[in-house]
């Protein structure tokens, strides 16, 4: 099986368990604000077995800390076996599961799967991105006072914080700017062009990996908030339909 198609399988698992769990899951704190529940460690677990069976040898990081295997392998996929737990809590529907790979690291596939409208985003490195098996692209809006865009904000955000004062900035600047609380559908919908720039200065990397590679794919355009490089890595990211948008979010974000 293909890597993307492997991908595709492992996220539709992680978001059926998440369905069989919704309503009657007990959350704990990690640390303040910051959630887990049953159905991220039993998404995370049934992932991770999947893969163990298909993909025997490869590496794996999964947010929910289930255990790493072969930290050596070329491959590595990057696992979020719930990304939106506090909307899942609250019953918003706005949560997915998000499975990404790279090689030698480099991310060549990646899956992500919203269960409440079951819709599978997915893409592989040179063959563009899907919604449901449909080719997707980003929107045209070529302006931020025509734009609507989306923030991630950390959870231990506090008022006078720089994520707070990028936030107003923008505020002040897009049509429209939302705090939506999945950053992997918030990369799916730039890629399909729902929504036209999405950014945070606190992601993991897999709340980035497979949506990275969807945006890229789908002709979007992915860099760090000061335009340069991205890295999955480090915590920074602005996602957008590469219109000009990008640059005037790249002029404003670092100047805090
Ligand atoms: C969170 C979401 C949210 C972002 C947080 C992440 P989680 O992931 O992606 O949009 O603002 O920084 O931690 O905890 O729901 O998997
Ligand atoms: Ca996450
Ligand atoms: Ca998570």
């Amino acid at each position: 099986m293909a890597l993307r198609e492997i991908a595709v399988q492992a996220a539709r698992i992680g978001g059926g368990i998440l369905q069989e769990w919704a309503g009657r899951i007990t959350p704990q704190e990690k640390s303040p604000k910051n959630l887990v529940t049953e159905a991220d460690l039993a998404s995370q677990r049934a992932i991770g077995a999947f893969l163990a069976e298909h993909c025997p040898g490869h590496g794996f990081l999964g947010e929910e800390d289930c255990g790493t295997t072969s930290p050596d392998s070329e491959y590595r996929w990057i696992v979020d076996p719930l990304d939106g737990t506090s909307n899942y809590v609250h019953r918003f529907p706005y949560y997915a599961v998000s499975v990404g790979v790279e090689h030698r690291g480099r991310i060549v596939a990646g899956a992500i799967f919203d269960p409440t409208r079951d819709e599978m985003f997915s893409a592989a490195l040179g063959e563009g991105a899907t919604l449901n098996d449909s080719p997707i692209g980003p929107s045209v809006t070529p302006r931020l006072d025509q734009a609507m865009a989306v923030a991630s904000l950390p959870v231990k955000t506090t008022s006078d914080s720089p994520e707070v004062r990028r936030f107003l900035k923008v505020l002040a600047l897009a049509q429209s700017l939302q705090r939506t609380g999945s950053a992997a559908l918030n990369l799916c919908c730039v890629a399909a062009g729902r929504i036209d720039a999405f950014w945070s200065t606190s992601l993991k990397p897999w709340d980035m990996a497979a949506g990275v590679l969807i945006v890229t794919e789908a002709g979007g355009r992915v860099t760090a908030i000061d335009g340069g490089a991205f890295s999955v890595d480090r915590p920074n990211l602005l996602a957008t339909n590469g219109q000009g948008l990008h640059e005037e979010l790249t002029a404003v974000l670092p100047r805090v």
